[in-house]
């Protein structure tokens, strides 16, 4: 069944004491949103462990926001998906616009980081989005189908069921500018559509698709209303404890 998701992506912010005092405050609020949402946290790798045990049995999910492309080995400072998986998360961050801008992180990079989670039991939020200039030229449906294609359209029915897609338009990422509802509805119906193409109705009908892109309590409503907005990846708002579950409630 599709899912309702709000997933809070915190980038590369606060220290494990500050982690784990924000999942306190979340936790403490978490009986206000509605059961049918599922909740991800997705802090930096540092405090995965940690909060995994303060998380137990609280019905919040966590995740991590990059995952390495080998499986181990000489590979200096990455995480494999079997040490992500180790430490208690479900989910992994795939191919988040910041990744393939500062890390040069290609389709073939994110298909491999796909597969490897896949295999190690962790369910990947895969990223697409366009940049302002595919936007204004009139080539964002282009530039996204390709991404989908060359990543998510790569792997088999059955592990798709796995996937959850992010639409996060680039040029809304950080800046206060968010796509209009009309915009991602637009955008989450043509992604629902190129699986449907490739796949079947059933496998697009209960695929979660999330918007990110300054996603705050005072928008959420709207952009969660649309017919083919499954929930959100929230970026700045989603390390305020207060505006995280505003936007949780906001189904
Ligand atoms: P933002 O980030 O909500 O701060 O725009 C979203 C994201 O990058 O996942």
């Amino acid at each position: 069944m599709r899912k309702n998701i709000v997933a809070g992506n915190w980038k590369m912010n606060t220290t494990l004491n500050q982690g784990k005092e924000l999942v306190k405050d979340i936790i403490k609020n978490v009986t206000q949103i509605s059961y049918d949402v599922t909740l991800i946290i997705a802090p930096p790798f540092t405090h995965l462990a940690g909060l995994s045990k303060l998380m137990y049995n609280t019905g919040i999910f966590l995740s991590a926001q990059n995952v390495a492309d080998n499986e181990s080995g000489a590979f200096t400072g990455e995480v494999s998906a079997s040490m992500i998986k180790s430490t208690g998360a479900q989910y992994t961050i795939i191919g988040h616009s910041e990744r393939r801008k500062y890390y040069d992180e290609t389709d073939e990079i994110i298909l491999e980081k796909i597969l490897l989670s896949l295999q190690n039991d962790l369910s990947p939020i895969v990223c697409c989005g366009e940049l302002l200039d595919d936007r204004e030229n009139n080539k964002h449906f282009e530039i996204v189908k390709k991404q989908i294609e060359n990543s998510v359209l790569k792997i088999s029915r059955e592990e798709f069921d796995r996937i959850i897609i992010a639409y996060e338009p680039v040029w809304a990422i950080g800046t206060g500018k968010t796509a209009s509802p009309e915009q991602a509805q637009e955008m989450h119906a043509y992604i629902r559509s190129l699986i449907q193409n490739y796949f079947d109705e059933q496998v697009a009908d209960e695929l979660s698709i999330l918007y990110g892109g300054s996603c705050k309590p005072s928008n959420a409503k709207e952009l969660f209303k649309q017919q083919d907005v499954d929930g959100g990846l929230i970026g700045g708002a989603s390390l305020k404890a207060n505006d995280f579950i505003e936007i949780a409630k906001a189904f």
